[in-house]
């Protein structure tokens, strides 16, 4: 089959692999119709080559066809329409009990120390080859896959892989009160979703990025945003728009390759340039994320708001203002997304004609699997309007 595979820093591949197959009775394979390019893999992409491997197959928002199951599988069957949720959970041990799916017991990657493995995410995540490919093979699959009915485009399901839970789950750890307000920094897929949810849920939502397409995308949706490649101070504008105060939360959608944060980018820059083996501990080991959104968060939330970061950081170390975090009360909420959590409360608004979320306005770019490298350079450099594109093999 044709995968998308890693090679180094941007510098990905369309690859021929061998087809996956049924190695456990709790496997499943399926034949991916769409599968998303996330924010997520620009990380890889970029600064988090040391924790690759030259081949590894990228990509974790699939969704398809399904081709074959193992013994042990009766939840779905072949011919299924499925989305295929990030985290590979078992849906029955003591975290997932707790629907902390993202903390699966099952699937820990206990040599490494973290949480679920995630489909083509590093070895800090199990290296489980990725769903941009013709195939991918499903482990834990009495549990994950979402089944979708048959009919509308694979756009209104496949955000159910991570884009809508994260989205959903950014909100929810928000914690914004009734009546309240939320500031989202970073306008991408994640960013544009939560800001949505919030709206449809009946909050004040200010949108923050600096590239136009999207601060446009924001406004179409009834978000009202501030342009961070003009506005020179957002947190002080942000409290200028709420009496003083800064908003009751704010969600970080950006993460740790945040625009305005030199040092650290230099930082990131060098520990590109060593062999993996050296810059796999130093990154594990060092504060080298750009922390620029966090920053602003931490400014821009009101005293005893709540900030909840969504976008992902990766350094031991980092620097974080105590002193103001402690001073304003702030309570700061993290993490991977436990995906099938959301599902419920969001099957009723993807399956809804109305279209509540706009999930068919996210996507900017569908091309074929082929085109991934052009693809991920796009995504990275913010061309051609790209906001989320969608890979079909
Ligand atoms: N927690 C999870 O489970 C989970 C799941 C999916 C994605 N993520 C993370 O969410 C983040 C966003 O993902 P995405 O797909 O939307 O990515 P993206 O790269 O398209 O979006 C990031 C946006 O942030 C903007 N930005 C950069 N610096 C900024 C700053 N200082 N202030 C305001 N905006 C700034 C960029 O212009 C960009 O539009 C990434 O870190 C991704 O890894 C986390
Ligand atoms: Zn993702
Ligand atoms: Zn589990």
């Amino acid at each position: 089959m044709k995968a998308v595979t890693w090679h180094g820093k941007r510098d990905v591949r369309v690859e021929n692999m061998p087809d996956p197959s049924i190695k456990e009775p709790n496997d499943a394979v399926i034949k991916v119709t769409s599968t998303g390019i996330c924010g997520s893999d620009l990380h890889l992409y970029e600064v988090l080559g040391p924790f690759m491997a030259e081949g590894d197959i990228l990509g974790h928002e699939p969704m398809g066809i399904v081709e074959e199951v193992g013994p042990s599988i009766s939840n779905i069957k072949p011919g299924d329409r499925v989305v295929i949720p990030f985290n590979i959970s078992c849906g029955h041990c003591h975290m997932c009990g707790m629907e902390l799916y993202a903390q699966c017991e099952t699937t820990q990657v206990r040599e490494q120390g973290t949480g679920a493995a995630l489909f083509g995410y590093t070895k800090l995540y199990g290296q489980v080859p990725g769903g941009q490919a013709e195939y991918l093979r499903v482990p834990e699959a009495q549990f994950g896959p979402i089944r979708v009915p048959t009919g509308p485009p694979d756009e209104r399901f496949l955000y159910l892989s991570d884009v809508l839970p994260t989205a959903w789950q950014a909100v929810e750890y928000a914690e914004i009160p009734d009546g309240g307000s939320v500031t989202v920094f970073g306008l991408g897929p994640i960013g544009q979703m939560s800001a949505r949810i919030a709206r449809h849920l009946g909050r004040r939502v200010i949108g923050v990025d600096g590239v136009m397409a999207r601060l446009e995308m924001a406004r179409r949706h009834g978000i009202e945003v501030i342009d961070a490649s003009e506005v020179h101070n957002v947190p002080e504008e942000i409290r200028f728009r709420t009496s003083g105060r800064g908003t009751d939360s704010v969600i970080d959608a950006v993460g740790m390759e945040a625009h305005g944060s030199p040092a650290a980018k230099l930082a990131q820059t060098l520990a590109g340039m060593l062999p993996s083996a050296v810059a796999a501990p130093l990154m594990s080991n060092a504060g080298v994320d750009r922390l620029a959104a966090l920053n602003q968060a931490i400014d821009s939330v009101r005293r005893g708001g709540v900030i909840s970061v969504i976008g992902v950081y990766g350094g031991m170390t980092d620097p974080l203002p105590m002193l103001r975090m402690f001073d304003k009360g702030i309570t700061l909420r993290m993490g991977q997304t436990h995906v099938r959590r959301w599902i419920s409360r969001l099957m009723p608004l993807v399956t809804d004609e109305a279209d509540p979320l706009g999930v068919m306005d996210l996507t900017t770019h569908r091309m074929p699997l082929e085109q991934a490298p052009r693809a991920y350079e796009m995504f990275q450099k913010k061309s051609d309007g790209a906001i989320k594109i969608l890979l079909q093999p």
